[in-house]
């Protein structure tokens, strides 16, 4: 199969300068309410990166659960590799790619755990069945079978009844604190819309990049 001819026009947007906000997070709110309008499947979906304390990266997608000015906040378990990586090297990006818009959005920074108070919060919002197979998968450890992780999940709810699924203490929140932010506006000829927030002492400073 030959894919080198596979290219399209990017024609949708722009960014220019006018339409920029002096905070990234006003930004992104604003690109985050149109994609919400675009009919994009998983708009919240973002490309997590994480790398070892070796230099290695590795990438997953996590579901964006909220942002504000604190930072950018997703849901796993600590003990999976993203949760081992993010404690021994705790820099990580993301990345978000809305093809229907033409955008992409990178943010890079520092990760801190969040509070067991929002971590119970958002854990208790979730459908039993959801709370359950947190509670049991011991995310991104090898298991002998499908079976063995029903069955345990069969086995957590009898025991402990549906009134008895607790948050486990290796299951909450993470939030990446911005550093960095990138959004990128396709546009025809590749000439594309590259605006960089960068955090230089505490002061968003505002560059456009060459695509
Ligand atoms: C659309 C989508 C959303 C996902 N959301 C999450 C999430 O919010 N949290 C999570 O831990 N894993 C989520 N996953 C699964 C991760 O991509 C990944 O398989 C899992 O977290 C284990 O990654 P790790 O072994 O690198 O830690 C999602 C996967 C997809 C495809």
């Amino acid at each position: 199969m030959n894919i080198e001819s596979l290219r399209k026009e990017y024609k949708r947007g722009e960014l220019s300068d006018n339409s920029l906000e002096q905070d990234p997070m006003s930004l992104f709110n604003k690109w985050f309410e149109q994609a919400m309008h675009a009919d994009i499947i998983d708009v919240n979906a973002v490309t997590l990166g994480t790398s070892s304390s070796a230099g290695k990266p590795s990438l997953r997608t996590v579901l964006l659960k909220k942002f504000d000015t604190k930072g950018f906040t997703f849901f796993t378990n600590y003990n999976s590799r993203k949760g081992k990586e993010l404690t021994e090297n705790p820099f990580a990006s993301m990345l978000i790619f809305w093809k229907e818009l033409e955008r992409q959005i990178r943010i890079e920074g520092k990760v801190e755990k969040g509070t067991s108070l929002e971590s119970d919060s958002y854990f208790n919002s979730r459908s039993l069945e959801s709370r359950i197979s947190g509670a049991v998968s011991p995310q991104s450890e090898k298991v002998p079978s499908r079976r063995y992780l029903e069955e345990k999940w069969v086995k957590y709810l009898k025991e402990v009844g549906e009134t008895g699924v607790k948050r486990p203490d290796n299951w909450g929140a993470f939030r990446l604190i911005p550093e960095r932010i990138e959004f990128w506006q396709g546009r025809p000829n590749r000439l594309h819309d590259r605006i960089l927030y960068s955090l230089e002492d505490n002061v968003w400073q505002i560059s456009r990049l060459a695509p």
